[in-house]
């Protein structure tokens, strides 16, 4: 190759390999270098290029002078990074063969799959027991009133576990689609706070569980959505109600932090802390994921859908913020979510 496209050809960011009409490299830009290593030119590509369905891609370009494609897996012991191969025939009976890193629309897709498999799944289960009971309320129990009522009890459980799950679905997905756009209304926490308390208060009164807020007197103004933040503490609330409630108290605090070394600005720390069970440590940074869950055998049986921690980190991140989560066994958890203020 001359200079000139020798050049050009080393300010290709993606990594190239040229070769000639017999499947000798000619030129090998930087990229390729570090992904296939050094002294490459003039080898055969078979030893330079390991995989089959590239080297395939590569003969059948040359023997037929059209463009071919492949896949080329680079494994290390930490990373899997995923390449689709672009053979284009040149001029000279050679092949210019490109790698594009598509690693990440891989991910991406794999993680739609996942999300979709795992909502047929917690769609599947309630509505297979509630077929099952239809079956037997048409079939062995028909005319059983007492088996009847029993069955509806439960049927009426599921299919409001159905529609929490569906309305959970979409605020995340509405959360997630505004969490770019930076929120322009001004809040008031405590105000936040009370209502959180106000309409979590009969779910505390049934588990047995007091629900009291600790702050200063002053109010405390930030910008932020006033329903999401409702949410937040709703969901964060909830869970200490749902799994902390057997230590009998949850509390939500306030206060001013003079500068959050991670936000690196002042911020407000809205701590909900109660004094159940707790977590292992190694579950704190999945908690947010979606459909994740300690225990799920418990948390389905109390009705969880393991959607709320997720939808509590799209609206921190809206805002933000930053979320923290601390738990030990036996003593409790504490959620606290620090707000930006200024
Ligand atoms: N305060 C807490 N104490 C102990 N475990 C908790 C606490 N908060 C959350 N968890 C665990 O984290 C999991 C995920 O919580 P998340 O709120 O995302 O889902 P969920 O409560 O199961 O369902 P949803 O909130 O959608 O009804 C819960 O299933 C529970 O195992
Ligand atoms: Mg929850």
């Amino acid at each position: 190759m001359t200079a000139e496209p020798h050049a050009i050809l080393s300010a290709v960011p993606m990594p190239i390999v040229v070769t000639d009409a017999h499947e000798r490299v000619l030129a090998v830009n930087p990229p390729a270098t570090g992904l296939l290593g050094k002294n490459q030119v003039g080898r055969h590509v078979v030893t330079v290029i390991r995989q089959p369905p590239v080297l395939h891609a590569i003969s059948q370009c040359i023997a037929h002078g059209v463009p071919t494609e492949a896949r080329y897996v680079q494994k290390d012991h930490v990373h899997e990074t995923l390449y689709r191969v672009i053979c284009s025939p040149v001029e000279t009976g050679g092949v210019l063969v490109s790698f594009q890193d598509v690693t990440s629309q891989e991910t991406a897709g794999q993680m739609r799959r996942d999300f979709v498999a795992n909502v047929s799944h917690e769609l599947r289960t309630p509505l297979t027991a509630i077929q099952g009971f239809i079956e037997t309320l048409q079939g062995p129990a028909r005319g059983d009133q007492a088996a009847a009522d029993r069955f509806l009890a439960t049927m009426a459980r599921e299919s409001e576990r159905m529609i929490r799950l569906v309305s959970d679905l979409l605020s995340l997905s509405q959360v997630e689609g505004e969490e770019r756009i930076r929120p322009t209304e001004r809040v008031e926490l405590r105000a936040v706070l009370t209502s959180v308390l106000r309409s979590l208060a009969p779910v505390a009164e049934a588990a047995g569980v007091e629900m009291k807020i600790e702050a200063g007197s002053e109010e405390l103004w930030l910008r932020g959505d006033p329903d999401q933040l409702v949410q937040v503490f709703t969901n964060l609330a909830e869970n200490g109600i749902k799994y902390g409630g057997d230590g009998g108290r949850v509390v939500l605090s306030i206060a001013e932090v003079a500068r959050d070394p991670i936000l690196g600005s002042p911020a407000a720390r809205i701590d909900v802390r109660d004094f159940g069970q707790g977590f292992d440590e190694m579950h704190t940074h999945r908690l947010t994921e979606r459909f994740y869950r300690v225990d799920s055998h418990r948390s389905r049986a109390i009705g969880g859908t393991g959607l709320g921690l997720a939808i509590v980190k799209h609206i921190v991140n809206r805002h933000k913020g930053r979320l923290r989560i601390e738990s030990e066994i036996g003593k409790g958890s504490c959620f606290s979510v620090l707000l930006p203020m200024g």
